[in-house]
């Protein structure tokens, strides 16, 4: 029989349909850690973390307020507690002021599209248990029926999809003081009611409504996984959910679960591996240095400036991870003029050097002590070495690059090639120019062309 073209077309694409409809996710580690992740995560690089609920109302210490003052009784809480408020005043009646009267979506999805964040993660719901949009499994503990009186979930998620961000949501599985996790938690977590009754149906409900390309997955340490029944629904999240081919997940999925599951990887909050993983990463980093949420008795000097945050950055990617930054707003949903000059700061400096961080990938070096101390990214023959010192002199040595005849090197917003020589052994010597201004005090040596 002669076999045309197009017959063997229909057969090669019945055997990729059949692959497809094969490649279904079952609920155990193996099968759903062998997810490849979808691109755009790496790509992005940088996203906006935001902490906000009832534990924006009173604004003090952090965003576990309410642990610290009823569960660890913290004497600075509690005494913050009975010099300001009467005596029976619950942690609900904070509820009523979170007004969020200034909240203005566009307004954030501005400042966080001028940071250069190409993806924001809001937190849905907190350990307090209030959900951020109306969900008809919270007993009216959310932002529809009480406090603001609007779904803030949703809100936001428009306005941060019409600057083309990613939307991503937090969600905590525990609940600090829920009586029907407390119960399951009494069992020795044999029961699961909570899970049933409340995180469950909170989870599948956000990613039905608000179609998250991120979910943030926190809370999970007391129990363990099979009590989440986390691989159940990550398996419907990645088989049938109407997110599928683009929903990135974290790593806390039940004890022991991090650094080890899920998707990319968190591991602990604040996480710097010093190395390079095998796996993608992420640091999340507030900056205030206290806090999460917006708390009123911040300090300037509690706060990371805009060189620390650009540092932190350049690191992170030049180690293979990316950098998930919070910004806690006020009850009455302002950002903190404060945060907005740090994150505009950022963006200023990635309008220059982004080309060095947007979807570059480690190189095979990440750092030297050149004349000063230097982080690599790179991009096919492309090298690009981040300096945060000013070397205070005009020649700059860097070992690691090998260049060749054509190599081309110039610094990041000075249009000029810069002139340079290779090194005797390896590496290469650069004439560098006066260096510009740079609020984030940061540089970028861009080397095409080099090994
Ligand atoms: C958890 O998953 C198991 C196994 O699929 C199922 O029998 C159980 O009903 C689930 N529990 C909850 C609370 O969803
Ligand atoms: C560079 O020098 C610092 C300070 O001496 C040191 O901690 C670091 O490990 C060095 N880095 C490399 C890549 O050699
Ligand atoms: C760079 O040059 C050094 C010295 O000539 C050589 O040993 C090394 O293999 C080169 N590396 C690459 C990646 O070309």
């Amino acid at each position: 029989m002669q076999v045309t073209r197009s017959q063997i077309s229909l057969f090669l694409c019945l055997l990729s349909c059949v692959s497809v409809i094969g490649a279904r996710y079952t609920p155990d580690w193996t099968s759903l850690d062998s997810r490849p992740l979808p691109g755009w995560y790496d790509e992005v690089k940088f996203g906006i973390f935001v902490h906000w609920g009832v534990f924006s109302v009173p604004a003090f210490g952090s965003e576990w307020f309410w642990w610290y003052w009823k569960g660890a009784q913290n004497p600075d809480y509690v005494q913050f507690m009975i010099k300001n408020y009467p005596p029976g005043f619950s942690y609900a009646d904070f509820a009523p002021n979170f007004h969020a009267q200034f909240f203005d979506p566009d307004a954030w999805a501005d400042i966080f599209e001028a940071s250069g964040a190409k993806y924001v993660v809001l937190t849905s719901k907190h350990h307090e248990g209030f959900t951020n949009w109306g969900s008809p499994t919270s007993w009216n503990w959310n932002s529809v029926d009480d406090g603001p009186h609007r779904d803030l979930v949703g809100d936001l998620g428009n306005a941060i999809r019409k600057k083309g961000l990613h939307y991503g949501l937090y969600h905590s599985l525990y609940e600090w003081f829920n009586p029907l996790y407390l119960s399951d938690k009494q069992s020795g977590f044999k029961t699961q009611e909570y899970v049933a009754r409340k995180a469950m149906p909170e989870l599948y409900d956000l990613v039905s409504r608000y179609k998250p390309d991120l979910i943030w997955s926190d809370g999970d340490w007391e129990a363990p996984d099979t009590y989440w029944n986390s691989t159940e629904f990550l398996a419907w999240l990645y088989n049938d959910s109407p997110v599928k081919d683009i929903v990135v997940v974290n790593d806390r999925w039940g004890n022991g679960c991090y650094c080890k599951h899920g998707g990319y990887y968190n591991c602990a909050d604040k996480f710097n591996p010093q190395k390079l993983l095998n796996h993608k990463w992420e640091k999340c980093q507030s900056v205030d240095k206290i806090s999460w949420g917006y708390r009123r008795n911040m300090k300037l000097s509690e706060l990371m400036d805009l060189p620390e945050l650009v540092q932190d950055l350049v690191y992170i990617v030049a180690l293979g991870g990316n950098y998930l930054l919070s910004t806690g707003p006020t009850a009455d949903g302002v950002i903190a003029p404060v945060f907005e000059e740090r994150l505009r700061g950022i963006g200023a400096w990635l309008q220059i050097n982004g080309e060095a961080i947007y979807g570059t990938s480690f190189w095979r070096v990440q750092t030297e002590n050149a004349t000063v101390p230097v982080w690599y990214t790179a991009k096919k023959s492309t090298v690009y070495a981040i300096f945060t010192t000013n070397p205070m002199q005009n020649t700059f040595q860097l070992s690691a690059p090998n260049t060749t005849d054509s190599t081309v090197v110039t610094l990041l917003g000075s249009p000029k090639p810069l002139k340079w020589a290779p090194l005797q052994s390896s590496g290469l010597m650069v004439v560098l120019p006066e260096l510009p201004f740079s609020p984030a005090y940061a540089w970028t040596l861009k080397m095409e062309g080099v090994a």
